[in-house]
């Protein structure tokens, strides 16, 4: 038997610009499942954006929150779900990840910064979007290769080809 018995099919890792929300979207209508982000889930909760609870909160706050919305809903959602980019800093979130099926989306630099734009709504980026999603990378990377069995690359293509190759991922296991 592979992948758990119960939880999300497939739990999508990686940094900010990665595409874990538009490609989340496409392989949950693709496989006939609901779709979650669990920066929606802190927000839904709290009542604010991640901008506002970054600003009014601090950070440390806000990890607090995510690391209850990524647990809550490891539990709850059985379609895909999309983590924000830090969640996977957690000790706690990467224990609970364990046994799930964790696909990361791997992004570089160049194509991160520019899916990110301006970075106006991701308040970590906020003064020098490059440099900080550099710093992120490099910092961040390992850890994501550590959570995840499945890394599909996503320089350079669209959305729709990214989330074809995830579905597949997803299905593969499924039948194999
Ligand atoms: C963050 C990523 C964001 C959001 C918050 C912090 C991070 O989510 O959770 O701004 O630490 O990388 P996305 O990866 O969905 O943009």
């Amino acid at each position: 038997m592979s992948g758990p018995v119960s939880g999300p099919r497939v739990v999508l890792v990686g940094a900010m610009g990665a595409g874990k929300t538009t490609v989340g979207r496409l392989v949950a209508d693709a496989l006939g499942v609901g779709f979650l982000d669990t920066d929606e889930v802190v927000e839904r909760d709290a009542g604010r954006s991640v901008s506002e609870i970054f600003i009014d909160d601090g950070e440390e706050h806000f990890r607090d929150l995510e690391r209850r919305a990524v647990a809550e809903s490891l539990v709850h959602h059985d379609g895909v779900l999309a983590l924000g980019g830090g969640a996977v800093l957690d000790v706690t979130t990467r224990e609970l990840l364990d046994g799930h099926r964790v696909v990361f989306l791997r992004v570089g630099l160049s194509d991160a910064a520019k899916r990110v734009g301006l970075g106006v709504s991701r308040p970590l980026l906020l003064g020098n979007v490059r440099g900080r999603i550099k710093q992120l990378l490099d910092e961040r990377t390992p850890i994501y290769e550590g959570v995840a069995q499945h890394a599909v690359d996503t320089d350079g293509l669209t959305a729709a080809e990214v989330a074809e190759r995830v579905r597949a991922v997803v299905e593969d296991e499924h039948h194999g």
